[in-house]
């Protein structure tokens, strides 16, 4: 396969637009308030910072060296980098996880849509009254409702994998995440300023460590993960279509902070309003849908303000969902040889066909594995195919590369790397035990 023709981002700026919007997504918005909200408050703040610090911008750099060498996706990478075909299993896994995630984040990326539209109408209103947690419930476990904004959702992702990288998901891009920093920022200023705040930042900023658990290390891994897109190969394949004179250590560094800020900002937004609105910070997975639509009722031009957040939500749902979908589907085009259309179509129906249990299981059945549908996709993606990912995508960038990575990471060269002995070692040793120990422990401990 020649590799002359393959596309690639239009500029540097370009690909950590892109990456970004990968990476920021419904997991710094949706899911980690949630998460922080069920895992103890600020003491998750602090184990999710040190795993993005330490482990996160290993497995980054890790993935985005792998894929810009091979210039393959994710099963093709380890082809092309190793004769061990075993390797590609973990590409293999990246592939089927992909799917996974997408499934059921199409349903969650159809709330936004919803939320973004009833801002018109009578959700103001209601959460002002206090209705908020019932309207969501309310939503949620209509199935058919729900289903049919996962549906567009998911047609629209499809649309623009097919399509190809490049322009569109870049000019989104650019857009979308100065819009979106803006609106957090309006919101973290509404938010803290309501009686009752204080509880909040205190929940979020002063950490009790009593309440880290293996369980808890487990999740905060897991978020990690699934907020950088990392150990299933999409940053593998984003990669992929990076130039050769990139500076991806930078591009790292850029990507992950802009992430981890994002997701911080959220939790800024809606843990002062969880406790000066007296919602339970262990809500689960409606937090942002049940506390966020109380702070719009509470601002001058509310309804403005509401669409506006929904809207972006979903862009930054989308962003993620193509760089989920591209990678499914680049599989099927770079080794099979589909074309970009045909893999995104039909893998995009599968992927979606997949979800509808996700969606139907918000009502209470089917279950798998003795939890919800939607439950177990997540379990599945994020507390063992991801951290798997992960320990075989650092080893292999730390190990079966060692003779060319600092050259690959430094473009031959011309960027210096001061950092580079420390992330060569986290790498081969410290991110894979650590990851290792987590996983044990959070699974069987
Ligand atoms: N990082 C995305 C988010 O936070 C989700 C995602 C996971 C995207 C894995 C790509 C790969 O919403």
């Amino acid at each position: 396969m020649g590799n002359e023709n393959r596309e690639q981002w239009g500029s540097k700026i370009g690909f950590v637009l892109a990456a970004s919007g990968s990476a920021i997504g419904l997991g710094n918005i949706w899911r980690f308030p949630y998460l922080t909200g069920m895992n103890g408050g600020a003491a998750f703040v602090f184990v999710y910072l040190l795993i993005v610090l330490f482990i996160g911008f290993t497995v980054m750099l890790a993935e985005l060296v792998i894929g810009r060498a091979s210039q393959r996706g994710a099963v093709g990478a380890f082809k092309v980098l190793s004769k061990n075909p075993l390797w590609q299993l973990t590409g293999w896994a990246g592939v089927v996880c992909g799917g996974v995630i997408l499934s059921y984040y199409g349903v969650v990326a159809g709330w936004s849509i919803k939320y973004a539209i009833a801002s018109f109408g009578d959700l103001m209103s209601v959460a002002e009254a206090g209705g908020a947690g019932d309207y969501f419930g309310a939503f949620i476990t209509n199935t058919t409702q729900v289903v049919i904004y996962q549906v567009i959702f998911m047609i629209m992702t499809i649309y623009v994998v097919a399509g190809g990288i490049g322009g569109g998901i870049e000019r989104a891009c650019k857009f979308m995440m100065p819009a979106l920093f803006a609106i957090l920022i309006i919101l973290i200023v509404r938010a803290v300023t309501l009686p009752g705040a204080e509880k909040g930042i205190e929940f979020y900023l002063n950490p009790d460590f009593s309440k880290i658990t293996g369980t808890t290390l487990l999740v905060a891994l897991g978020q990690a993960f699934f907020s950088l897109s990392l150990g299933m190969g999409a940053m593998i394949t984003y990669g992929s279509y990076l130039k050769r004179n990139d500076n991806i250590v930078t591009s790292s560094f850029y990507v992950v902070s802009m992430d981890t800020l994002i997701a911080f900002l959220a939790g800024f937004a809606i843990f002062p309003a969880v406790f000066a609105m007296g919602v339970q910070p262990g809500a689960g997975p409606g937090l942002t849908f049940i506390t966020l639509p109380g702070v719009f009722a509470r601002m001058p031009a509310g309804v403005f303000f509401s669409c506006a957040f929904f809207v972006l939500l979903f862009f930054a749902a989308f962003t993620s969902a193509i760089s989920l979908l591209e990678a499914v589907a680049a599989y099927f085009k770079d080794e099979l040889g589909w074309s970009r259309a045909k893999a995104s179509w039909i893998m995009g129906a599968a992927i979606t066909a997949l979800g509808v249990p996700s969606a139907m299981s918000l009502g209470g059945t089917p279950e798998l594995f003795g939890m919800g549908f939607m439950d177990a996709m997540e379990y599945l993606s994020d507390k063992i195919l991801m951290p798997l990912g992960a320990i075989f995508i650092v080893l292999f960038a730390g190990w079966m590369m060692a003779d060319k990575i600092e050259k690959e990471i430094t473009s031959d060269g011309q960027y210096t790397f001061g950092l580079y002995n420390v992330w060569v070692w986290l790498a081969r040793v410290v991110a894979p035990t650590a990851i290792a120990i987590i996983f044990v422990n959070g699974i069987w401990g």
